[in-house]
């Protein structure tokens, strides 16, 4: 098999892992897309009301995405590593397990951002963070955060990781736009809210 081939399908198959999903069933808390927004993600697994679970979901849900990165990385060298990544983000949001319908892709993409430009991380969790902090909503958070991402590393003259970062960038914001709705109507739930 060519080694590109191999990345890609190794990053596609560690991110579709489908945490939020094993777990909130692991826990008992049944399908967690039966609940809240449907969504198999962190924000989502908290509106069962377990907080641990929720950040078990983002930890591993990124942690997938990082670690198809520094496999690919450590293989094949750093090009190798933004394929991985970029595959493993394609794996979380459209999972074959899952009939291809997956996450949002906020905690994965930080994943892959730890993997491929650490300090990058700061950054987003700066945003994500203050935005959260004013307005409640996590989506709009990630949604700021992954705007500013690809633009700062423009600015840093990171040309491949621009648009890999920013190809994902695009995919996330298309993944919530019932979210994007629901912000401009003001009908969208906040962090821990059941809605
Ligand atoms: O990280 C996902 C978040 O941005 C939105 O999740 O469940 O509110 O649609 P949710």
């Amino acid at each position: 098999i060519p080694a590109a081939f191999g990345i890609a399908c190794l990053g596609y198959l560690l991110g579709s892992i489908p945490f939020g999903l094993l777990l909130t069933r692991m826990a008992g808390l049944g399908d967690v897309r039966k609940i809240g927004s449907g969504n198999i993600g962190a924000t989502n697994v908290l509106r069962t009301g377990n907080k641990k679970l929720a950040a078990a979901t983002l930890l591993l849900d990124a942690f997938k995405g990082t670690a198809a990165v520094w496999i690919a990385h450590y293989l094949f060298g750093q090009d190798a590593g933004l394929i991985a990544g970029f595959f493993a983000f394609l794996g979380h949001l459209f999972p074959v397990w899952l009939g291809f319908k997956g996450g949002k892709g906020v905690a994965t993409y930080i994943g892959i951002l730890l993997g491929i430009a650490p300090a990058m991380v700061l950054v987003f969790a700066f945003i994500w963070l203050a935005i959260a902090y004013l307005s409640r909503y996590s989506s709009l958070s990630a949604l700021v955060a992954t705007l500013v991402i690809p633009v700062v590393l423009w600015i840093l003259g990171q040309e491949k990781m621009t648009l890999v970062m920013a190809a994902m960038t695009i995919i996330t914001w298309w993944k919530h736009k019932a979210n994007i709705e629901r912000l401009i109507l003001g009908t969208e739930t906040k962090i821990g809210q059941k809605g």
